[in-house]
């Protein structure tokens, strides 16, 4: 099958994420907590798509009313009841979202959340962190991959290119800035002050090691956009599963705007972006202060809008609390193997969401995470192992729980990084 996939498409994939060497892996069904490919080997799924599965594959719910949707059309060019319905859940469900507009990515919502920055104040730059992983859009991917050889002085970071050909434009008009590093962020906000439309933040980035950010780094970032007419933007596609009201339930201050995805789609194509009523006004083609016209052929499909709605439902304040409390057992037992494998070992994460690095300290910044050629060779050999006994991560050497897996998913998973621990134990460093 890879032989044929590369005659056709570019490296054998279609998203970057499938690539493993020397091929990736090719399904044949899945089911709950379960994957099994066309070799019929099943394996435990903790990377659940890229953290959007939050029920797991196929729930007898959510299949059973997508195919009665199905049979009534997939998308026309009107309205639907069940959009108002998942925009009433989201809205009820955050105390800052007054309205949502729905998208199909991602990466749209990111995209749409900046513009709407701009739009709303008028200003053309954006502010986020180095490292910081916002989907594809050009500026909002400006320093996603920073490296020693390109990100520059500490104090000003470089705005780098993820694509050759990036146009300079778009990253004169993106600002770097150091994440949980309050002093040198905000003098770098202040130097460019007067043209930042948004400051945008990842609460929770898994390529910055997963680590959250810290409450007193937040307030600064709110504080700033008071004095400086920007909005502070927070990016919730991966991290909006951490608590029932979102990883912004974590602060007392409270962004504008937030953008998500994966999981209010219910395993079918989603994105959003929500919050404050003067802001998303701006979308109203009847309203008074109509200044950004947003379009998508897909969006709002009533197949992604019946699907994430009972997705949501189902994921209701027991269900988010049950499930976080899973993931801290799998990170006890985790430790536990670390401890006989004796190995160096910290786990970062929020609520179902976790990530596993062979240091004994947590990283704190990007530039302290860095993973170099030599770390992802370990890392490889690492996933490698914990596919062969069974279990699927992302390829962060992360876990997105699902709740359907059960205390049997998780002691399977802790034995599993017992063997690769021990298995990659000679390449790291004592
Ligand atoms: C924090 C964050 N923002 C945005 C995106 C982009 O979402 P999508 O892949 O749906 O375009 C992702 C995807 O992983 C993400 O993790």
């Amino acid at each position: 099958m890879y032989d044929q996939a590369c005659e056709v498409l570019p490296g054998g994939i279609s998203r970057n994420v499938v690539f493993r060497k020397p091929h990736p892996f090719y399904v044949s069904e899945a089911s709950g907590a379960y994957v099994t490919d066309i070799h019929g080997v099943k394996r435990i799924d903790f990377a659940n798509n890229i953290a959007s599965l939050i029920h797991g594959h196929a729930h007898p719910k959510i299949v059973e009313a997508v195919c009665e949707q199905i049979k009534r059309g997939t998308a026309y060019t009107l309205g639907t009841e069940v959009e108002i319905e998942h925009a009433r859940l989201l809205c009820d469900r955050v105390p800052g979202f007054d309205k949502i507009r729905f998208m199909n990515s991602g990466t749209e919502a990111v995209m749409a959340m900046i513009k709407a920055a701009r739009a709303y104040t008028g200003k053309p730059k954006i502010a986020k962190a180095e490292g910081g992983y916002h989907g594809s859009f050009d500026t909002a991917e400006v320093s996603q991959s920073s490296s020693p050889a390109n990100w520059g002085d500490i104090d000003h970071p470089n705005s780098v290119a993820h694509v050759k050909g990036t146009p300079k434009a778009v990253l004169d008009n993106v600002v770097i800035y150091h994440y949980n590093d309050i002093e040198r962020t905000l003098r770098i906000l202040d130097e460019n002050a007067a043209e930042i439309a948004c400051v945008l933040l990842d609460p929770v980035p898994h390529r910055i090691g997963m680590v959250s950010a810290t409450p007193e780094f937040v307030e600064a970032l709110y504080n700033w956009t008071r004095k400086n007419n920007a909005l502070l933007c927070f990016d919730e596609v991966i991290c909006f599963r951490s608590a029932y009201e979102g990883a912004q339930s974590n602060y007392k201050v409270k962004p504008d705007l937030t953008s998500l995805g994966k999981i209010i789609g219910g395993g079918f194509p989603i994105g959003a972006f929500a919050g404050r009523k003067d802001i998303m006004n701006i979308l109203d083609p009847g309203g008074n202060d109509f200044r950004f016209a947003l379009s998508g052929t897909f969006s709002a499909n009533p197949v992604s809008m019946t699907a994430g709605k009972i997705a949501m439902e189902m994921f209701d304040r027991d269900a988010v609390e049950k499930l976080n409390s899973f993931s801290q057992i799998a990170i006890n037992q985790i430790y536990e193997a670390g401890k006989v494998a004796g190995i160096p070992l910290s786990i970062t994460g929020k609520g179902s969401m976790f990530k596993v690095h062979f240091r004994e300290t947590p990283p704190t910044t990007y530039r302290d995470c860095y993973e170099d050629a030599t770390l992802k060779n370990i890392m490889n050999l690492f996933l490698d192992k914990m596919y062969e006994e069974g279990i699927i991560m992302i390829n962060s050497c992360s876990c997105t729980l699902s709740t359907v897996i059960t205390q049997k998913e998780i002691d399977v998973l802790s034995e599993a990084m017992l063997s690769s621990f021990r298995h990659i134990k000679p390449h790291l460093k004592a």
